[in-house]
């Protein structure tokens, strides 16, 4: 038997069922190579990431249009801390800036966001703009955004684990929804594709429960140049995988 290229998606949305087949329901990206991308124009790494904050929109307009209902972006995770603290300051300030204005335009285009991570370590000004900006679009249906800032995969599953036991929830009676309720992603379908740009191959720390049979798309280039082009490339190529989720058939 050979199964379907990629799990059609049903219902939601503006876009019907025949448009969208084969397209991932939920797309995650490490959104890697500011610095190169600034380095390599003789500009600072902080303009990297001014560049690259710049292209999140258009991303998000992308893989709204291909019918894409779940993004989530890597923005910051708690391993980011250890950069130097002009760069760690720069991309905190730089996020805190962007939010307010970004929250509208994503409003006004129908998205919904979500933050996954920890408000911890955070200043109160940071954790209101990010909470308004939850409140604001939270009856939008077209596309749910998850961002991922001062998020780690690890740090997550923890604090699942001490949600389980402080609630006192039987061990026997654990399993996968009891434990994927209580992460942060809880409600939202696992990934079906996992983008990285710049050429690296590795997870980061990212979704590590959520991703079990992601399908991985890494590409060489940096995060500022991907645009729409690159958006339809990487959904092109997820199309053409056969996902066997652990099965023989494929
Ligand atoms: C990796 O590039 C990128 C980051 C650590 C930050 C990504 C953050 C943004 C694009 C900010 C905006 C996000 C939102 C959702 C508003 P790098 O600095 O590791 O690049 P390099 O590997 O070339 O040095």
């Amino acid at each position: 038997m050979t199964l379907p290229a990629s799990t059609p998606v049903k219902g939601g949305g503006a876009l019907g069922d025949l448009e969208r087949e084969g397209v991932p329901r939920h797309v995650a990206i490490i959104m890697d190579g500011n610095g190169r991308w600034a380095t390599s124009r003789g500009m600072s790494r902080s303009e990297g990431h001014r560049a690259g904050t710049e292209n999140v929109r258009r991303a998000i307009e992308a893989f709204a249009q291909e019918g894409v209902e779940y993004l989530t972006l890597y923005a910051f995770s708690t391993e980011n801390w250890a950069r130097p603290s002009e760069e760690v300051e720069a991309l905190i300030s730089l996020i805190h800036e962007v939010i307010g204005p970004e929250s509208e335009n994503l409003h006004d285009m129908g998205v919904r966001i979500r933050h996954i991570g920890s408000l911890g370590r955070l200043s109160d000004e940071l954790r209101c703009a990010i909470e308004e900006s939850v409140e604001l679009t939270e009856n939008n249906d077209r596309l749910t955004l998850c961002v991922a800032f001062n998020y780690g995969a690890r740090a997550e599953i923890l604090e699942a684990v001490r949600r389980i036991v402080r609630e006192g929830v039987d061990a026997e009676s654990v399993d996968e929804q009891t434990f994927a309720a209580r992460l942060h992603t809880a409600g939202v379908p696992d990934p079906d594709l996992i983008i990285r740009t710049a050429g690296e191959m590795r997870l980061s720390n990212f979704l590590l429960w959520q991703s079990a049979y992601a399908e991985f798309y890494s590409t060489p280039v940096l995060w500022p140049d991907f645009d729409s082009v690159e958006v339809g490339k990487a959904i092109e190529a997820y199309r053409r995988r056969r996902r066997k989720f652990g099965r023989l058939d494929g």
